[in-house]
């Protein structure tokens, strides 16, 4: 089985970050969604990854590499519209050729593993498996009918009325007869060719489609919110460990990872929480679900709950909670008077001052 892994969509929800950087590469537990991604397929035993990506290719690949630090061969295909998930398919078909695989979107997290499906389908080997997740609210999602035995019945991209609270959540299992479908199906009203589509065309021609439920943590890493509650979730997951440097004044408790070089000195520390590589925090109150991550700073600042971007600085702030702050972004209190705010901020950040 190979791989097909997303990460072509431009990522508008993740504004600003989305404007310096792919939202495929935002830390979570201090790695790429991407680098969590490309694992849980290692996890399946699959090692030939194709990664469909868009304009920001050439920095994904850079982080992401040639797949032999994950044990895999991973080769970039890049798209030059976001044109719908089933065109991903049909430009990634000379990778694929009649090969089964597996198709992944490059910003979902399943930290809680879909091993399972894979070997399902492999031992099964349906036309297609898909893989879902009961939702609140269904409509913004493709949506699946099944009956008990697990076969899908019907799928609805994003139905104003849906007949399930059974979503589609970004891992899809196809045999080769996935690409007669997306060659046949006529681009949505959002004028993209969706994959629900040709999987529903696949249903009506009489292959069977089997579904299997993920009760496990799911996240679309799509929002900041998102973002911030995957990252907790995946740092109660760590194991302490301390590399770096912690003096005899701090207080430490909790799963606490302290990467290589990095220094805390006079601080509280409750866990989870990860500090990354060359880090300073000095006098300093780190709360639960936070991440610091490569060459920060941070001094006499209590922070919870948030994600800190390689390089930021933040100095003297009592009350950071829930916060996400950008590569070497800096944060500080105005030293012109208590009443005034300065910011120098790109667009759409969101700000929230205690007023
Ligand atoms: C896409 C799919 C949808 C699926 C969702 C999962 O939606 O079209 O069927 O439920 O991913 O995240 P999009 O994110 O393109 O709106």
């Amino acid at each position: 089985m190979k791989a097909l892994v997303l990460s072509g969509g431009s990522g508008t929800r993740l504004r600003p970050f989305s404007y310096s950087m792919p939202k495929q590469l935002i830390p979570i537990a201090n790695r790429p969604v991407l680098e969590h991604v490309v694992e849980s397929i290692r996890a399946m035993g699959v090692t030939e990854i194709g990664i469909v990506v868009g304009s920001w290719g050439a920095t994904i690949a850079d982080v992401i590499g040639d797949g032999s630090r994950f044990g895999a061969r991973i080769t970039y295909i890049p798209q030059d519209e976001p044109m719908g998930l089933a065109h991903c398919v049909q430009l990634a078909r000379p990778f694929l050729g009649d090969d089964d695989f597996v198709m992944y979107l490059g910003d979902n997290m399943l930290p809680d593993g879909v091993t399972h499906v894979a070997e399902e389908f492999t031992a099964s080997r349906p036309a297609a498996q898909v893989v879902l997740h009961r939702v609140s609210d269904p409509r913004a999602f493709g949506v699946a009918e099944v009956d008990e035995s697990g076969a899908v019945q019907r799928l609805v991209e994003k139905p104003q009325h849906p007949k399930s609270d059974l979503a589609l959540i970004g891992v899809y299992f196809f045999t080769k007869a996935i690409h007669q479908a997306v060659d046949t199906i006529k681009p949505s009203a959002r004028g993209e060719l969706e994959i629900t589509d040709a999987i529903q065309l696949m249903l009506e021609q009489g292959a069977q489609i089997k579904a299997s439920l993920y009760e496990g943590y799911w996240q679309d890493t799509g929002r900041a919110e998102d973002v911030l509650e995957c990252n907790a979730r995946l740092l109660a997951a760590l194991t302490s460990r301390i590399d770096g440097e912690v003096d005899d004044t701090s207080e430490l408790s909790g799963t606490v990872v302290i990467a290589a070089g990095a220094r805390v000195v006079r601080s509280k520390l409750v866990g989870p929480i990860i500090v990354g590589a060359d880090s300073v925090v000095e006098d300093s109150h780190i709360g639960p679900g936070t991440s610091i991550g490569t060459g920060c700073t941070l001094r006499a600042t209590r922070i919870t709950e948030s994600i800190v971007l390689a390089g930021a600085n933040i100095a003297n702030v009592p009350g950071l909670h829930r916060s996400l702050i950008g590569r070497s972004a800096s944060v500080s209190p105005s030293d012109r008077g208590i009443a005034q705010h300065r910011m120098v901020i790109g667009d759409n950040t969101v700000i929230e001052v205690a007023a």
